[in-house]
């Protein structure tokens, strides 16, 4: 079942989500509903508060990437209870964009490498290390389950330029090809 996107100004996207009981009702098809959701809005990451739940429940698809990254084939992962426990210094510039932030691409800074622990969609613990587009899209989905986003890590000018569509964003006047929950 394909999830209505909560899009930037609803609330549950600046909660700080909580970790989940293994045996949390329903969990194996909120999987499934994400993955369907995320597909047909033709991502490669979601957290669920875009589908509007403030729990620690993500799931990536690089899979769909796979045509031009063949060493992503079959990567279909779900991270649950997943946190940040260390970082590398080094950092990298790249561009990110958001499907609870239809329209808006900027580029973000952020550490090269991290360190994560989470359960797999069979509830086994992992604990591992991050490289290159992977920690990209993870820390861009685990800082969803902290209430931030990646518009949060651009100022200045840049910040200037895209703040009146982030106004227009939370007044509902935004576009996009998939099923939005609407603002207001
Ligand atoms: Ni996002």
């Amino acid at each position: 079942m394909i999830l209505p996107m909560y899009i930037f100004g609803q609330p549950v996207l600046r909660k700080h989500a909580e970790d989940i009981p293994t045996d949390y009702e329903g969990l194996q098809d909120l999987i499934d509903n994400m993955f369907e959701t995320l597909k047909n809005a033709e991502g490669v990451g979601l957290a669920a508060p875009q589908v509007g739940l403030p729990i620690r429940v993500v799931v990536v698809d690089l899979d769909c990437i796979s045509d031009d990254e063949p060493q992503y084939k079959g990567f279909l992962r779900t991270y649950i209870n997943g946190h940040i426990i260390e970082e590398s210094e080094e950092t990298t510039d790249f561009e990110e964009g958001c499907l609870s932030v239809p329209g808006i691409h900027e580029k973000v800074r952020r550490p090269q490498r991290v360190r994560i622990q989470y359960l797999d969609r069979e509830l086994q613990p992992h604990d591992e290390w991050v490289d290159g587009f992977v920690a990209r899209v993870i820390q861009h989905e685990f800082d969803h389950l902290e209430g931030r986003m990646f518009v949060d890590h651009i100022s200045g000018l840049r910040k200037q330029m895209i703040r009146k569509k982030l106004v227009n964003m939370t007044k509902g006047n935004f576009a996009c090809s998939y099923k939005a929950k609407p603002n207001r």
